[in-house]
């Protein structure tokens, strides 16, 4: 066994600047390669970022024997392929979110996964910082009483057409891109899947995407939770979670180190109470978690459970919203 965990990111994406600060400053992974379609994309990338080792395709990568483990940032209808062809060559994964855009998929990711012996997790970097997770102990510990109520948002604004987000072939659309965020924060809330969904959108003559949709999930006994996202307003992002003893409001919950990120309790007199939260990177968690799964044989801390959970909730949300009815999940 390796002493560090040698990571190879699978494509020069954007999102890529986030997470390699992360892997540097973990104590147990660094950063040995980069693969792009293009060895001179590859290689201009790799000097950019002080990479050592730049591969001209994603198979090649593969391939070779410097890389422990890839972070797929590839556009979202291209995950499941790649992480699929990640194990199968030896590889553990860490893949973007939304992880896949089907069941059949994400049922054959973790297939594959069981058969290889290659760890496999979806990266929702939010769900392993330390404020997710006190508001996580907070709900569980019963200290909001019994949860009625989750709502959240996710929006930017998004006018460029190439972008992959605005493209329906490879799995474009606000909700697969931002909805997610408040969509499995209600998951994580609630404590699994919902019984029923209706979901709205709006999708743009020119993209053919949703650049925004709103949706409603019921969890039965009288919990429900209402999400929405979009490209159409301007940047925000928040969430409350509402309990018979009190409610939580998140500013900001989804995103890096900000001065204006705050968790406020608000009691049920409506006194208010900044719960204080440690910092930490928000994108070392996740990398932190596949070491541990990598070195330890720790579960990961997001399941596969969950995260089949999220695109099954997202797939009834667009039927929902394609429909114009109430959809039931099985
Ligand atoms: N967790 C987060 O905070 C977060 C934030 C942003 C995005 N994301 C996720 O990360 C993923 C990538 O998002 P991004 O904004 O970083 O995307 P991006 O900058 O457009 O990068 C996608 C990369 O995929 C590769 N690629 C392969 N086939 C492609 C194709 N047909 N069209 C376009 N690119 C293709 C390209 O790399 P090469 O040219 O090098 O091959 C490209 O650089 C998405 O799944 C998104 O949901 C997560």
């Amino acid at each position: 066994m390796v002493e560090k965990i040698r990571w190879g990111l699978l494509s020069t994406a954007n999102i890529n600047r986030r997470v390699i600060p992360a892997i540097r400053m973990s104590a147990r992974g660094e950063l040995t390669a980069v693969a792009s379609r293009s060895q001179a994309k590859s290689d201009a990338y790799a000097a950019q970022w002080e990479i050592p080792q730049a591969f001209g395709s994603y198979e090649a990568m593969l391939e070779s024997d410097a890389v422990d483990a890839v972070y797929i940032g590839l556009p979202n209808r291209l995950h499941a392929e790649w992480s699929i062809k990640a194990m199968r060559a030896g590889k553990h994964v860490l893949c973007e979110k939304p992880f896949a855009l089907t069941l059949a998929e994400v049922d054959e990711m973790t297939a594959v996964s069981q058969q290889t012996g290659m760890k496999l997790a979806e990266a929702f970097m939010y769900r392993h910082h330390p404020q997710t997770k006190i508001v996580g102990e907070w709900v569980r510990n019963g200290r909001l009483g019994d949860i009625v109520l989750v709502r959240s948002h996710f929006s930017f604004k998004l006018e460029n057409l190439a972008n992959v987000r605005m493209i329906p072939e490879l799995g474009g659309g606000s909700l697969w891109d931002v909805g997610v965020y408040p969509l499995s924060l209600a998951q994580f809330v609630m404590g699994g899947a919902p019984q029923q969904v209706w979901g709205r959108q709006w999708v743009g003559a020119s993209s053919g995407v949703d650049e925004s949709f709103a949706g409603q999930m019921d969890y039965g006994n009288g919990r429900v939770a209402q999400i929405s996202s979009g490209f159409r307003t301007p940047f925000h992002t928040w969430a409350e979670i509402i309990g018979t003893n009190g409610r939580l409001t998140l500013n900001r919950p989804f995103i890096g180190l900000d001065e204006r990120r705050q968790l406020l309790f608000y009691h049920p007199d409506d006194t208010i109470e900044e719960v204080r939260v440690p910092q930490q990177e928000l994108y070392l968690g996740e990398i932190e978690d596949m070491h541990a799964a990598i070195f330890d044989d720790q579960p990961n801390y997001l399941t596969l459970a969950e995260t089949r959970n999220h695109i099954r909730t997202v797939l009834a949300l667009y039927e929902s919203a394609q429909t114009g009815r109430v959809v039931h999940l099985a």
